[in-house]
């Protein structure tokens, strides 16, 4: 079995972070989305693994490459434009062959991983499963609807009046038969060729097409209180425990974890955590920090309360010089909040 992962699409949710970086890279417990994903993928016994990928191809490179440091061998499939899932699906034919595989989107969460719904689709092969879980709005995704029996009926993509509250997750197991789906659909009304589409293409022709539900946590990480609900959720099986790394300095510091804390950060007169990732060469001093995300090469100085926040790259926070109460440089879709007064 091989892997298809989707690392291309846009990410407008996650504005301002993907004005410079794709959501695939947004770190959770201080590994990029992305990389839970390919060891999910792993975890599953799959080493071929192509990953799709958009305009921001070079920088999923520089932090992915091969694969090599993961275990898995990574193969990059350019899409010029993000024309739907099954879109991605059609560009992959080369690579995938006539080989059975896994199609894993690029900015999910699934903490439990799926290796018992792997097992199932290895030992019955139907042309496709679909993993999905019961939400309470299940209007933003791909829903799956059941007959009396459990088999799949029918599969509609974000619709306006749902009839089922089973919603697709984002992982799908295909054998070859996909193909021929994705070559006969058309785009939907938002333009996009739909993997869901697809799927009901198959549904239609009679073909085998389950679903398996699957009960563990799983997240969209498409909005930043998503991503930091995600960070929580991975940092609490950590248990209590600070995960910092042997590079890290900490002076004078209270950490209350779960946290962690990368390479060549220094945490100077801080009280951190719980429920806190910061990434490598920061600088916090003087600050309070709980449930939030620092990326790389971060300042944060003199702050006394900060909460439920996410600090991109290299962001500074320090006192305002010259006797001012606010000095802000805020780029495009940022949001601050501050105590009102
Ligand atoms: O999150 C689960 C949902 O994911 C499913 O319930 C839906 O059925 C499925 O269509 C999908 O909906 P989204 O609207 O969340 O898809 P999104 O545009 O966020 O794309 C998912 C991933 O695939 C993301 O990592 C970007 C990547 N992608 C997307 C498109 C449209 C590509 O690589 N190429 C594309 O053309």
């Amino acid at each position: 079995m091989k892997a298809l992962v989707l690392a291309g699409g846009s990410g407008t949710r996650l504005r301002p972070f993907s004005y410079s970086m794709p959501k695939q890279l947004i770190p959770i417990a201080n590994r990029p989305v992305l990389e839970h994903v390919l060891m999910n993928i792993r975890d599953l016994g799959v080493s071929e693994i192509g990953v799709i990928v958009g305009s921001w191809a070079s920088q999923i490179d520089a932090v992915i490459g091969d694969g090599s440091s993961l275990g898995v061998r990574v193969t990059y499939i350019q899409q010029g434009a993000p024309l739907g899932l099954a879109h991605a699906v059609r560009l992959a034919r080369g690579f995938l062959g006539d080989d059975d595989f896994v199609m894993y989107l690029g900015d999910i969460i699934l903490s439990g991983g799926v290796a018992e719904i792997a097992a199932d689709f290895r030992a019955r092969r139907p042309a496709a499963q679909v993993v999905a879980q019961r939400v309470a709005d299940p209007r933003a995704f791909g829903v799956v609807e059941l007959g009396p029996d459990g088999a799949v009926r029918r599969l509609v993509e974000k619709p306006r009046w749902p009839r089922s509250d089973l919603a697709m997750v984002g992982v799908y197991f295909f054998t070859a038969a996909i193909h021929q789906a994705v070559a006969a659909i058309a785009p939907s009304r938002r333009g996009e060729l739909e993997i869901t589409d697809a799927v009901q293409w198959l549904v239609s022709r009679g073909l085998p097409v389950r679903a398996t539900e699957y009960r563990g946590f799983w997240k969209d990480t498409g909005r930043p209180d998503d991503v930091l609900e995600c960070n929580r959720r991975l940092l609490g099986e950590l248990g209590v425990l600070v995960d910092l790394d042997p590079m890290a300095q900490v002076v004078r510091s209270h950490i209350e974890g779960p946290a962690i804390i990368g390479a060549n950060t220094l945490i100077e007169d801080c009280l951190i955590g719980p429920n806190v990732s910061i990434g490598r060469d920061c600088v916090l001093r003087g600050t309070r920090l709980s449930d939030s995300i620092v990326l790389d090469g971060a300042s944060i100085l003199e702050v006394p309360g900060m909460h439920g926040s996410i600090v991109g790259r290299s962001a500074v926070i320090e006192p305002a010089a010259n006797a001012v109460p606010y000095r802000l440089l805020v780029g495009d879709d940022t949001r601050v909040e501050i105590m009102a007064r």
